[in-house]
This record gives structure tokens, C-alpha cells and sequence, in this order.
């Protein structure tokens, strides 16, 4: 029987199809290595709308595929496993979002690009953990902000900007499970180790950060630093590429509460897999699809987002 090079087949399939692929980096290392562009969700949507490409290879989570999808109508955009969600787009339900809205009549809604293709659809703008404070800062002062699907950004932009917003209840299953005991214990035991963060954790771990930011500011941040050693609270993918940009200096995961489970993982993300990777761009599926009004009307808020980074 002939054993696949995955690898290889994916360097040899992205030349036939004239594909790319880009992958977040909560993807795991090998994933990221074969990848043409790696960043966070605002650096990725940017890259889907600048893609040249027939064909775009999303190795991240359905929001972020269907994101490229509609940035890019007349292209290809294939994810390797379309069961990979978000707890935060889950728990944010269209319907559901609507009522809320119409429950506040003359406010804006700012949504985290971490939502479904539906909930954009019914937002005024859309943000990431990169660029939030901006686009929330450009919303005139009188207006009133419904800001969804993440408490912990939105409260977290709150205090930044000092604008007050009513919040949707949601939260990401991997930022949530940090423990705070366990970071200072950690603080305790390294002394001049700095904990970054990423601004879906809790403020109870945001207040121990010397910096917060999105994944591709954390790794900037933690490459350049005079400092050594990191306590790093967000999903431990990103040490992948720590640990290739500044291999010298020391990355510890944020521990979770829970010891005996790797709740600090992203179950969505680690859906994919390199072999589901060859298989995305060898047979083209599965596809990101989806209906013409939805799109035109999901990319409006997006648009705007994109005009203002
Ligand atoms: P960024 O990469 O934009 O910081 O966001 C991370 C994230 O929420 C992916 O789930
Ligand atoms: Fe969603 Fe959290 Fe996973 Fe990011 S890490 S994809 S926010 S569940």
C-alpha cells in the first residue's frame, strides 16, 4: 500500500488547483507550516480579500471560511472540517440576535467577526480582537452600542475606550477555562516572567497581563520583548510560531482549571487535520456556500470594518 505524503501532496496540489492556503494560528504546527499566510481573523480576512488564487484552502473555523466566502463570491473556499465551529458564533443565534436588536431600536451593533454569516447580515459593523477599539471609538458618542457575541472583549473595549455598551452574553469555551489561582502561582515561581493575553479571557487573567492584544500582536509583542519568559493565555497554538520567531526565550500555556483535560485547546480548530487539509484541496469539499442576498448583505458590516483597519 503506498503511504501519503501529506505534505508533499498538499505543495503539488496547491500548484494544480492554483490554491493558497491561510490558517490561523490556533492551527496545529504542521498545518502552519504548509501554509502560505498565517495571521489573526483581521490579517486573514485581508489576505482572503487581496487572494488571487482559485482556490482558498481555509485551515481555521467556520466563521472565518465563510468570512473569505464572502470576500471572494467567485472563488472556491474550502475548509478542511465544516464541523469546525465556535462557541461563541454558537452561541449567538440569528434569530435570537434580531430580537435583541429590536429590543434596542436606534442603537448600533458592532459584531465580533466571530459570528455566522446570518448574525453579520443584521450587524453594523464588524470587528476583531485587533481592531474593536477603533472601530468603536468611530461610532458617534450619542449612539448606543450593542456589542456581541464576546462579554469579555466587549468589556474589555469598554474600559479602553470608556464608552459604555450593552453586551451580548457570550463567551469562548478555551478563554474561559484559565485559572487565575494558576497564573499567579506561575508569577510567583517566575519571577519577571510578564503574562500576555488575549482579550477573550476573563478580566479576572486580563488584570495580570503586561499587554493585551489579538494572536498576531501577542506574538509580536512576546518576539520583541526584552523579556524572557511568557505566560501566554490564549490557545497554545500560537507557540508554534513563538517558538520558531524567537526560539531562545520561554513560553508557558496559561494553565486551565481543570488539570486533567487540554480545555485550554480549541476542539474547533484541532478539527482539522493535515490529512483533512490534503483532502480539502484534492477533491475541492467541502465547499463554503451560500445564498447571494445573505452574502451581499453579511459583507456590508464587514466592508466597513475593513475601510476603518
Ligand atoms: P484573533 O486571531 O483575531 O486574535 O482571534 C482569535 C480567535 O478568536 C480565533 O478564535
Ligand atoms: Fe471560537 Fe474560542 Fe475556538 Fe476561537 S478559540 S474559534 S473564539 S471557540
Amino acid at each position: 500500500m503506498r503511504v501519503i505524503d501529506h505534505e508533499e501532496e498538499i505543495v503539488r496540489l496547491k500548484k494544480e488547483r492554483n490554491a493558497i492556503i491561510l490558517a490561523h494560528y490556533y492551527q496545529d504546527g504542521e498545518i502552519q507550516d504548509v501554509a502560505d499566510f498565517i495571521g489573526d481573523s483581521l490579517q486573514l480576512a485581508q489576505a482572503a480579500r487581496s487572494a488571487k488564487a482559485d482556490v482558498i484552502c481555509f485551515a481555521g473555523v467556520h466563521f472565518m471560511a465563510e468570512t473569505a466566502k464572502i470576500l471572494n463570491p467567485e472563488r472556491i473556499v474550502v475548509i478542511p472540517d465544516l464541523d469546525a465551529g465556535c462557541s461563541l458564533a454558537d452561541g449567538c443565534p440569528a434569530e435570537r440576535f434580531r430580537q435583541w436588536k429590536a429590543r434596542h431600536p436606534g442603537a448600533v451593533t458592532v459584531s465580533y467577526i466571530n459570528c455566522s454569516a446570518a448574525v453579520k447580515a443584521e450587524s453594523d459593523y464588524i470587528c476583531t480582537s485587533s481592531n474593536a477599539e477603533k472601530i468603536v471609538r468611530a461610532i458617534p458618542a450619542d449612539k448606543t452600542i450593542l456589542f456581541a457575541p464576546d462579554r469579555n472583549l466587549g468589556r474589555h473595549v469598554e474600559k479602553v475606550t470608556g464608552r459604555t455598551m450593552i453586551h451580548w452574553p457570550g463567551s469562548c469555551l478555551v478563554h474561559e477555562t484559565f485559572s487565575e489561582r494558576k497564573i499567579i502561582a506561575l508569577l510567583e515561581r517566575h519571577p519577571g516572567a510578564e503574562v500576555i493575553a488575549h482579550p477573550e479571557c476573563e478580566d479576572g487573567i486580563l488584570r495580570h497581563a503586561s499587554f493585551i492584544g489579538s494572536t498576531t500582536a501577542l506574538l509580536k509583542y512576546a518576539v520583541s520583548s526584552p523579556k524572557q519568559r511568557f505566560i501566554v493565555a490564549t490557545e497554545p497554538g500560537i507557540l508554534h510560531q513563538m517558538k520558531k520567531q524567537a526560539p531562545d526565550k520561554e513560553y508557558i500555556p496559561a494553565p486551565p482549571m481543570n488539570e486533567r483535560c487540554a480545555c485550554n485547546e480549541c476542539p474547533h480548530m484541532k478539527r482539522n487535520t493535515l490529512e483533512k487539509v490534503y483532502l480539502a484541496l484534492r477533491d475541492l469539499q467541502p465547499r463554503i456556500e451560500m445564498d447571494a442576498s445573505l452574502r451581499e448583505r453579511a459583507r456590508l458590516p464587514i466592508d466597513r470594518m475593513l475601510a476603518l483597519s
